[in-house]
Formats: C-alpha cells, sequence, structure tokens
C-alpha cells in the first residue's frame, strides 16, 4: 500500500456516477484502509449544495448495512466545493482549498504529494475542466493523475481530437482512461489463468479454437437513460470498449512481463490485427414492447427520439489476423432489454481428431464475468456408475462456493486503488483507443449515414431473430444454449 498523502477531486460531485460508483468506492477503499494516510477528497460540482447535503448525497448509496461510525470517519475526509467548469476564480478557488487542506493535514508541500482529479463528468465539459486545471490547479511538485470515463468522443475522429486536446495538457503517463471492465474481478483473472496454468497455454490458439464468443446481455431497456444511448447505441455504449478491452486480454500474446506497458504493448498488438468490421458481419437490433404489454419498446422511452434506428443489440463476427488465431471467428453480442444478466467469455475447442468415442459435443471454457463469478470447463465422462455411456459434466470453479469468505471489490474501488498506486495496467492508453475507435468507426459511419434499420425483438427475449443461424454460417457451429 502506498502511504504519499493523496488530494482526490472528484469533478460532477453532484452526479450520478460519483453517487453510485466513485464515493461507493473510496468508502470500500477507506473501510479496508487502503487509502493512502494522509488522503482528502474534494467533491466539486456546478450544484449549490450544504456540506450536509453534499454528506447525504455521497453516502445515499453506501450499503445500508455499513459501519455509521466508519461513514463519519470517512466524511470527515470529505469536502464540498462548488464551481463552474469554465471559471477561472473558481478553479483558482478550489485551488485555495486544496492547499489549505494539505496544510490543516500537515502536509508538507516539500514532500512527495499525489493530486487525482477524477472527471466524473459529461463529455461536454472534458476539456474546458481539464484546460481549468491545468491552468488553475495543477501543482508541479506533485504526482498529478487525471482520470477519465467513456465516452472518449463518439468516433474515431472526435476521439483524436480529445486525445489531442487532453495531450496538449498532460502527458500520456498523467492520463488514466476508465474502462470499468478492466476492474472486474473475472477480467483481471484472465491473464493469470491463460499465463500461470500451462494447459490453458499449450490450447489457446487456432490448432485447438474453434471460435470464441464474447457476450453481454442486460435485462433492462434504457430507462430514461434514453437521451444519452440514442446518441451512442449499444456499439460505443458497451462494444467498442467493454467487450473489445476484454476480447484483447483473451486474444493477447504472452507480454515479456507484468509492466503496465508491455500489457497495453500487447493488447494494442491485438487490436491492430482486427479489420474494421464490416455491416454484412453485424446484426443489429432494436427492442420493442413485450409480448405481454408489460415492458416498453426503446422507441415508447420519451427520452428517445422517434423513429429512431439507435441499435439496442449487436452481434459482430471478426477475426485477428495472427499466427495465433487466424482462421478463429470472434462473435462478440451485446443487447438491452434481453431475458438474463449475463457477461460471460466462451471459449469453444475444437472436435477431438480421430476419436474413439462419438463426439458427444465440444469443450468449453466459460469464463462469467457476471454475475456469478465462475471458470468452467465442459468436460465429457464416463457416466458415473455401471454405464459405459458419455456424459457432459463440468469442471467448475464458481467463486462463490470456493471463495465464499471473499468480497469481490467493485470494479471502480480497485482501478482507484491502481490510480492511487499509478499501476496503469488496467487503464486504456490512447493508441489503444485509437485502434479501438477504427476496427468499429467505418462500420457506424455506415449505419447512421444509410439509416441502416435493426431488427425487431421483443424485451425480454434472447435478441432478433436470426441471430443463431447468423453465428452457424460464420462459425459453422450451431447453437449453444445461449
Ligand atoms: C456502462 C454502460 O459502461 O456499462 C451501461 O454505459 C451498462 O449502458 C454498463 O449498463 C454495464 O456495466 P456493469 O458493470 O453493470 O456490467
Amino acid at each position: 500500500k502506498n502511504d504519499i498523502p493523496s488530494t482526490i477531486v472528484v469533478f460532477g460531485a453532484s452526479g450520478d456516477l460519483a453517487k453510485k460508483k466513485t464515493f461507493p468506492a473510496l468508502f470500500h477503499l477507506f473501510g479496508q484502509n487502503l487509502l493512502p494516510k494522509r488522503t482528502r477528497i474534494i467533491g466539486y460540482a456546478r450544484t449549490e449544495m450544504s456540506e450536509e447535503e453534499f454528506r447525504k448525497r455521497v453516502t445515499s448509496k453506501f450499503a445500508p448495512e455499513a459501519d455509521k461510525g466508519l461513514v463519519k470517519k470517512f466524511l470527515d475526509l470529505c469536502e464540498y466545493v462548488s464551481g463552474k467548469y469554465d471559471v477561472d476564480a473558481d478553479f483558482q478557488n478550489l485551488r485555495k482549498e486544496i492547499d489549505r487542506l494539505e496544510k490543516d493535514a500537515g502536509i508538507d508541500t516539500d514532500a512527495e504529494r499525489i493530486h487525482v482529479y477524477y472527471m466524473a463528468l459529461p463529455p461536454s465539459v472534458f476539456v474546458s475542466v481539464a484546460t481549468q486545471i491545468k491552468k488553475n490547479v495543477y501543482d508541479e511538485s506533485c504526482i498529478n493523475r487525471l482520470v477519465i470515463e467513456k465516452p472518449f468522443g463518439h468516433d474515431l475522429e472526435s476521439s483524436r481530437e480529445l486525445s489531442k486536446d487532453i495531450g496538449a495538457l498532460f502527458d500520456e503517463v498523467e492520463v488514466f482512461r476508465i474502462d470499468h471492465y478492466l476492474g472486474k474481478e473475472m477480467v483481471k483473472n484472465i491473464l493469470s489463468l491463460r499465463f500461470a496454468n500451462v494447459f490453458y497455454e499449450a490450447v489457446w490458439n487456432r490448432h485447438f479454437i474453434s471460435n470464441i464468443q464474447i457476450t453481454f446481455k442486460e435485462p433492462f431497456g434504457t430507462e430514461g437513460r434514453g437521451g444519452y444511448f440514442d446518441e451512442f447505441g449499444i456499439i460505443r455504449d458497451v462494444m467498442q470498449n467493454h467487450l473489445l478491452q476484454v476480447l484483447s486480454i483473451v486474444a493477447m500474446n504472452q507480454p515479456k512481463s507484468l509492466d503496465p506497458e508491455d500489457i497495453r504493448d500487447c493488447k494494442t498488438e491485438v487490436l491492430r490485427n482486427i479489420k474494421s468490421i464490416k455491416l454484412e458481419d453485424t446484426l443489429l437490433g432494436q427492442y420493442v414492447a413485450s409480448a405481454d404489454g408489460s415492458k416498453p419498446g426503446y422507441l415508447d422511452d420519451e427520452t428517445v427520439p422517434k423513429g429512431s434506428t439507435t441499435p439496442t443489440f449487436a452481434q459482430c463476427v471478426l477475426e485477428v489476423n495472427n499466427d495465433r488465431w487466424h482462421g478463429v471467428p470472434w462473435v462478440i453480442k451485446a443487447g438491452k432489454a434481453l431475458n438474463e444478466a449475463r457477461m460471460l467469455i466462451r471459449i469453444q475447442f475444437k472436435d477431438m481428431p480421430n476419436s474413439l468415442f462419438p463426439n458427444l459435443a465440444r469443450n468449453e471454457l466459460v469464463i462469467q464475468v457476471s454475475p456469478k463469478e465462475s471458470v468452467y470447463i465442459k468436460t465429457i465422462v464416463k457416466e458415473p456408475g455401471l454405464s459405459t455411456n458419455l456424459a457432459m459434466s463440468e469442471l467448475d470453479l464458481t467463486y462463490k462456493t470456493r471463495y465464499h469468505d471473499i468480497k469481490i471489490p467493485d470494479a471502480y474501488a480497485t482501478l482507484i486503488l491502481d490510480v492511487l498506486n499509478g499501476d496503469y495496467s488496467n487503464f486504456v492508453r490512447s493508441d489503444e483507443l485509437d485502434e479501438a475507435w477504427r476496427i468499429f468507426t467505418p462500420l457506424l459511419h455506415q449505419i447512421e449515414n444509410d439509416h441502416v434499420k435493426p431488427k425487431p425483438y421483443e424485451y425480454g427475449s434472447r435478441g432478433p431473430e436470426g441471430m443463431y443461424e447468423f453465428v452457424e454460417e460464420r462459425t459453422g457451429y450451431k447453437r449453444t444454449g445461449l
């Protein structure tokens, strides 16, 4: 644990992200004694609020069973400053507050200090706030870290523009781009699974793997978030970032070391080997009301513009063109308002050559990211007992059963700890981001320019008709139950 005195400024402190994720994560770290000893937290936002209101707001999503005494101690570290996002005097005031808090905490300004600027903000104010920080708050004598959340632009060009603007203010080593999927337990686990176990890495290639499916399913629709969602759509919302990040870790070659730059080099290399996705390799969907009419369709959401053709479901097939993966189809699928909440990585192996036994089914390795973290391998065994038949079974590592004493932390807690420790491994580098946009931008532009109509699917269903055939045609494998 690092004990360098740290000041964390959360911009957008009155917003949803801060309330739901940032502050609960900071509290979790505090409770685990993982924040550096002299940490100060400042919430900054436009809303005028009393300290009391601020405290109420930031603790509103804490677990109800949270220890009251601990919450109070945590709140003693927090303070609220209100100000505009583009006014010099407000940011100068913020700087004064930081200086005052550090002085009160007896922090020597000559000693090493960390300043974290966490932007829990809408993208429209990213650059203005970053500019203000650099101009009026930035302290050269500190280690400065700027944390930003997606969306990082909406296509390759706008993302490059944003990177250029931020890059003119902060060095790349000062920028931490959050993709919260990289903080999830099972996503972080992929590296260990793959490179610490001899038997995974030995078969992790086109000779043994027939196809890989990365699936993200949510059982709810836009529910009032339609304004934001409609501007982005499912591809920008989760595919270009979360799913592609997961894919790059599943596909990467072994890095030279665990150094963050080595890891990010290998992930970026994967993305470089993926061609831009074509419309003919994409199936788009948009949800309509559920069969019984109890759940509304996407277009029934009042925050969604009339007649919108924004996809809420997408399934794409792509290939990683390198020695390891040549010829192996990767299917990435994401959808809202489906039948269940589930995120998983399904690795399907090839059939046994010259098998003694009839091929019952193929082996599969499934890494379930959520809701129940688990790793299982579909394995064929002899049916137990006197029978000589074969049966499909599972080698099952369900975390809840195996590690029942351990509470898996929220992704944000892990990531904020990484920021404090200066560990970049689980943050997106600018060249990586650029490649991710390159893969999707032509497709996104084509969908939008040609007003490609998504296929309807019912709220609560598995997705649009034809999605299994779509995969079968491109992978040669039949539906697996998902
Ligand atoms: C966010 C998307 O990045 O990820 C949301 O904007 C989505 O639309 C969310 O619901 C999913 O995250 P999680 O951690 O709930 O799987």
